[in-house]
């Protein structure tokens, strides 16, 4: 059943431009997402060990394993993409071959072990190597781990046949710490971190998502609604969408074309997204402003009054001077 969602035709747009699910139709390269993508593809090359990104909620990690995986070469790689990784050894062994496409009976682990290891090497003799992608791997037992490093050992004479590649919220990295994961942890020749987008960079994020999704021209979305976009949501593209689809919705009730401040401090006051760290910066921008305003409109009126005569400036000081006197013989 198709949601028929209200404001599309307002804005004169094809679909949702701020969805929740990671469409990689609408992937922008940040430069973390580049930086990580780059360091993937080094990966590769390198042929041997293990490559961890990692990232907060919502910094796109699941987004840049499907762009990673789409723009592999399929005449020489097959992929297995585990995205919930809550799983014993034998469920993980069998849903990588139902991912790699590789026929299997048997039952035992030993036998399912072979049977990948005999798919691996077959088609490795056909010129394909294999990358293995799982994601939300901080949710990976270490029995899981531990037997993932083993299945990551299947080498030929020359080099490893299985490239693993983690992706996982930044607790992941604590786990490693821990000394039972030491073997797996020497073993991670690539790590890479997905921070949030900078302010230029969401600035863009939304233009671009509101183009991909059919505008003609640009949307007016105001310097102080961009903003604060960008320090409510942190630069985390899932809370910007978030943020800015409720922004649409609302614009939309008011019958307006763009987006302004006081459409974005609704939106996050309505649904709770921590104000705090916002107002303080706006109030302390603002507080700044009037106190040279009013020091500005102060010097003004001495010089107009100066001007004009009235201020008889040597007999104010005159006025001082003796004050001065006084105050020194007492
Ligand atoms: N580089 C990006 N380009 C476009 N959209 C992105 C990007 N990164 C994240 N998003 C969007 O943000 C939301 C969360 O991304 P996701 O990949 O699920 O994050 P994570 O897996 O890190 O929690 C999704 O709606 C996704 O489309
Ligand atoms: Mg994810």
């Amino acid at each position: 059943m198709e949601v028929e969602i209200p404001y599309l035709e307002y804005f004169g747009l094809n679909e949702k431009p701020f969805g929740m699910t990671p469409d990689p139709a609408f992937y922008y390269e940040s430069k973390y997402h580049k930086e990580a993508l780059d360091s993937l593809r080094f990966f590769l090359s390198q042929k041997e060990g293990f490559a961890l990104i990692c990232g907060d909620v919502g910094s796109g990690k699941t987004t840049l394993s499907r762009i990673f995986l789409d723009s592999l070469d399929r005449k020489s790689y097959n992929s297995a993409l585990i995205l919930n990784p809550i799983m014993d050894e034998m469920e993980f062994i069998r849903e990588v071959l139902k991912e790699l496409n590789a026929p299997f009976e048997p039952h035992t682990k030993k036998e399912l072990y072979d049977t990948l290891r005999t798919f691996l090497i077959d088609e490795y003799t056909k010129g394909r190597e294999t990358v293995l992608v799982i994601d939300e791997a901080q949710l990976i037992s270490n029995e899981l781990l531990d037997f993932i490093r083993l299945i990551s050992n299947i080498e030929t004479d020359k080099q490893k046949l299985l490239h693993t590649i983690f992706f996982a919220q930044l607790e992941f990295l604590d786990r490693l710490k821990d000394d039972r994961l030491r073997h797996l942890s020497q073993r991670i020749t690539v790590t890479c971190y997905i921070k949030p987008l900078s302010f230029e960079e969401a600035k863009s994020y939304i233009h671009y998502r509101l183009i991909k999704a059919g505008m003609k021209g640009t949307m007016d979305v105001n310097e102080r609604a961009l903003r604060l976009i960008h320090h409510a949501s942190k630069g985390y593209p899932r809370l910007i969408n978030y943020i800015c689809d409720r922004c649409l919705l609302l614009a939309y009730a008011r019958s307006q074309n763009g987006i302004d401040g006081n459409i974005v401090s609704r939106v996050l006051m309505d649904d709770n997204i921590p104000l705090s760290s916002v107002r303080k910066h706006e109030e302390k921008k603002r507080s700044v402003f009037e106190i040279s305003l009013i020091v500005l409109n102060f010097v003004l009126i001495l010089f107009i009054l100066y001007l004009l005569d009235i201020l008889k400036i040597d007999e104010i000081m005159e006025q001082f001077s003796y004050i001065f006197s006084f105050i020194r013989i007492k």
